[in-house]
C-alpha cells in the first residue's frame, strides 16, 4: 500500500461521492477498467475499489457509495483535499478491453458503482482504436445517483442512462428495457450479436449473474487473460447498500 493525498472530494446523494488522489511513481501502470485496493491511513480496512481515472492521468479518481457503519466508507466519506488514504500499488483485474476480441460495437453496462471502470475506459483512447462504436449504460435508483452525466454525455459515445426508483424519461433496469426491446428500439440497433458486439458488465452479483447468463446462452465466449473472448465482467466493488 502507498500513501496518497486526497485532490477533490465531489458528493453526489446521500449515498454516493468520488474523489481524486495524486498519483505516486510507486503505484503501477493500470489499464482502463482494473481495480485497486483503498484503506484510510490509520487502520487495516481495506476494499477493492476500480478506478475511474485513464490509465494517462496524473491523479487517480475512486466512485464509492457510503455504507452507513460499513467498515470503511463510514470514514471514507468523511475524508478532505489534504487527507492521505492507502492505495494499493498494484491495480489487476480482467474487465478490460484486451480480454474482448475485435467487434464493430462495445457495450459497457453498468449498475449504481459498477460505472466506475468504465469512465476510465472511455476516457482511454485505446478504446476508441479498437471499436467503432461505445455505448454506456448506466442503472440507478434515482436521478440523483446518474454520477458523471455531463462528462458521458459529452464523450464521442452513447450514453444510456436509467432510472429504477424514481420518474425518468428511460425508467426501469437496463435488462428489462432489453426484454421488451426498448433499449434496442431507442438507440436503434439490433439486439446484441457475437458477430458485432462486444460486452463489459459490471454490476451487483445478481445483475452480472443474470446478463451473464443471458449472454452464454446466445452463445457469447467469456474473455479471460488467457483467452480473448466476446464478454467480461467484474463485479462492482463496495455495494452494499444504506437502505439493503
Ligand atoms: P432496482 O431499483 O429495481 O433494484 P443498487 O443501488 O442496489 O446497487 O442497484 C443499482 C441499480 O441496479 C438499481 O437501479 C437496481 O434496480 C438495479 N439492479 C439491481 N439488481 C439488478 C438485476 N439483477 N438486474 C438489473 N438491474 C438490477
Amino acid at each position: 500500500m502507498n500513501l496518497e493525498t486526497v485532490l477533490t472530494v465531489t458528493h453526489y446523494s446521500d449515498s454516493l461521492f468520488s474523489f481524486t488522489t495524486t498519483r505516486s511513481p510507486e503505484i503501477r501502470p493500470f489499464k482502463a477498467g482494473q481495480f485497486t485496493m483503498i484503506g484510510m491511513a490509520d487502520d487495516d480496512v481495506l476494499r477493492a475499489y476500480s478506478i475511474a481515472s485513464a490509465p494517462s492521468e496524473d491523479s487517480l479518481e475512486f466512485l464509492s457509495i457510503k455504507v452507513a457503519g460499513g467498515p470503511l466508507t463510514e470514514r471514507l466519506q468523511h475524508i478532505q483535499p489534504g487527507d492521505q488514504i492507502e492505495v494499493g500499488d498494484r491495480p489487476t483485474g480482467t474487465l478490460i478491453i484486451d480480454n474482448l476480441t475485435p467487434a464493430k460495437r462495445l457495450w459497457c453496462v453498468a449498475t449504481g458503482t459498477g460505472l466506475a471502470p468504465f469512465l476510465s475506459i472511455v476516457r482511454d483512447p485505446a478504446t476508441f482504436e479498437k471499436f467503432d462504436e461505445v455505448i454506456v449504460t448506466h442503472t440507478v435508483r434515482t436521478v440523483s445517483e446518474l454520477a458523471y452525466r455531463d462528462l458521458l454525455s459529452d464523450l464521442p459515445i452513447t450514453y444510456y442512462p436509467t432510472v429504477t426508483r424514481e420518474a425518468f424519461e428511460t425508467p426501469g433496469r437496463i435488462t428489462e428495457r432489453m426484454q421488451t426491446g426498448a433499449l434496442w428500439s431507442d438507440l436503434d440497433v439490433s439486439p446484441w450479436s457475437p458477430d458485432t458486439d462486444r460486452i463489459m458488465i459490471c454490476g451487483s452479483p445478481a445483475f452480472n449473474q443474470e446478463l451473464r447468463n443471458q449472454l452464454s446462452d446466445a452463445g457469447f465466449t467469456h474473455g479471460t487473460n488467457r483467452a480473448a473472448g466476446e464478454f467480461v465482467q467484474e463485479r462492482a466493488f463496495v455495494m452494499q447498500r444504506v437502505d439493503d
